[in-house]
């Protein structure tokens, strides 16, 4: 293991970090090379003049991106295949081998294999790659120890209420929690019976549409849009009417040019996704007015609204007019982790009957414990603290972000400030083609997915998306760095 490996005792970074950034340095450089065998802890340990801790620590964190094999105490190895060059999705389903026939499945299964076939090259892109990652808080600013404090009290204090829970709509406490929140941060206009809690606002665009459209019915998406969420629509056989997005936000003249007699609109008014746009008060009429006329209904999809930088929250649809025919969905999966899969849904009083059967037939509810812990979280003034700093620190990374890009991606790609969201657009020279950009991204280990793939019919300039809010400011710069000269 010939590298040099020089700490400074005098930064301020742990020696542990040091370590693993120098060895990770070195492996990514090659001059650690695949497969060679590293020293024993004990004996770098050794030669470094530090605690066997430390150096442990630092090949664990290492063996866990996987940049290293083995095990500590028995050997490790320098991964033949690093992270940053592994395909960005392994296939998750292995292809059916030849001349075998394909297994009988349901017309609905067929549609939405289709849906996730035409996902899954772009959900790939975003899930590799050091930085940028999209769409995700970061891991290490997740209240932790906190969380584990308020999870072991409600454990020992009401785990019997806790296994005796069994309400469809979610536990009754946190509904109220939720209800009083909406109500003072995003006006919405809600009883907490008409708050479903659930898993995430996949399943609540998923449960909209079993219960609001039939195979064939026409909805309006944004253009460029959630995919993701496309893809439930489609999954469900809908038709999906792709609406251009202004600087105004979805053209709702445009969307009954095009569709007058959709059932569903669905919309991301406080922060388009992708474009960072919030709908104008113009447009918000106009669009409620027309599901009031055509009896259609609206699915306002209100998931970051916590992260607005600039000027005060704009209340949300929903609550804009008595008796919107809007359905509002709102998520943690921004603000804590979507692995804690925890969403609510609001529907109006006369469809609460309906969801929850909708529910009742697909799983029942949401884990009873994590709602219990969440509503302590928010009741016990947690949760708003906890916004208050990730908006903090987003927003020092956001600055970050665009202060390394403005120096290092000079005419290679053109980015300024946003007011809301987690990510921003870096536009790209007309004459460059944004997959290619993304590709060549991500064969350098970054995670830069392409506007055009958000796209349905619209088209336009190149850009790729670029998540700051999981980075830590040190892979920020590295980040960019290597994204300029995969660009050049
Ligand atoms: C536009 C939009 N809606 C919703 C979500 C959140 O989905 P969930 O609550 O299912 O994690 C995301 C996350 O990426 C998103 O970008």
């Amino acid at each position: 293991m010939a590298t040099s490996l020089v700490l400074d005792a005098s930064s301020q970074a742990p020696l542990h970090r040091q370590l693993y950034e120098a060895l990770r340095a070195s492996i990514v450089a090659g001059r650690l090379s695949p497969g060679t065998r590293l020293l024993s802890t004990r004996a770098l340990a050794e030669q470094l003049d530090l605690s066997r801790n430390t150096v442990m620590n630092a090949y664990t964190q290492l063996l866990a991106e996987g940049y290293l094999v083995g095990q500590l105490g028995s050997g490790t190895y320098v991964a033949r295949e690093l992270p940053e060059r592994r395909p960005a999705q392994r296939a998750l389903i292995r292809p059916p081998s030849k001349g075998a026939s394909p297994p009988p499945i349901s017309k609905r299964g067929t549609t939405m294999a289709a849906a996730h076939a035409g996902l899954s090259a772009t959900l790939g892109l975003i899930q590799s790659g050091m930085a940028f990652r999209l769409g995700t808080p970061s891991v290490d600013a997740f209240p932790s120890e906190l969380w584990g404090r308020l999870l072991h009290r409600r454990w020992q204090r009401s785990w019997r209420e806790v296994l005796s829970h069994q309400d469809p709509r979610g536990y009754l406490p946190l509904r109220q929690a939720l209800a009083d929140y909406l109500a003072t941060s995003r006006g919405v206009r809600c009883g907490p019976e008409q708050v479903l809690i659930v898993n995430g606002s996949q399943q609540a665009i998923s449960m909209v549409a079993q219960v609001l459209l039939d195979p064939g019915d026409a909805v309006w998406v944004e253009d460029p849009g959630y995919i993701v969420a496309q893809g439930v629509l489609k999954a469900a056989g809908a038709t999906l009417v792709h609406v251009p997005v202004d600087e105004e936000g979805l053209n709702v003249e445009a969307a009954i040019r095009l569709s007058p007699n959709a059932r569903l609109a669905t919309v991301t008014p406080s922060s388009q996704f992708p474009l960072g746009i919030t709908l104008s008060h113009r447009r918000r009429l106009e669009l409620l007015q027309w599901a009031e006329r055509s009896n259609a209904w609206v699915f306002e999809d209100d998931y970051d609204s916590e992260y607005r930088y600039v000027g005060r929250p704009l209340a949300c649809l929903q609550g804009l007019t008595p008796d919107a025919r809007v359905l509002y969905t709102g998520t943690f999966s921004k603000v804590l982790t979507p692995n804690l899969r925890l969403g609510y849904l609001v529907v109006p009083e006369a469809l609460v009957e309906t969801f929850v059967a909708a529910r009742i037939f697909s799983d029942f509810q949401s884990a009873p414990l994590e709602q219990a812990v969440l509503t302590d979280f928010i009741t016990e003034g947690h949760f708003s603290r906890h916004v208050r700093r990730m908006r903090t620190l987003y927003a020092e990374r956001q600055a970050l972000l665009v202060e390394e890009a403005r120096r290092e991606l000079a005419g290679l790609i053109d980015i300024g400030p946003a007011d809301t969201g987690m990510h921003l657009l870096g536009w790209l020279p007309p004459e460059m083609d944004d997959r290619t950009a993304a590709e060549r991204a991500a064969a350098a280990g970054i995670s830069a997915p392409p506007l055009s793939a958000f796209r349905g019919q619209s088209s336009g300039r190149g850009a790729l998306l670029l998540g700051y809010a999981a980075v830590p400011e040190r892979d920020i710069s590295e980040g960019v760095r290597r994204l300029a000269q995969a660009l050049r």
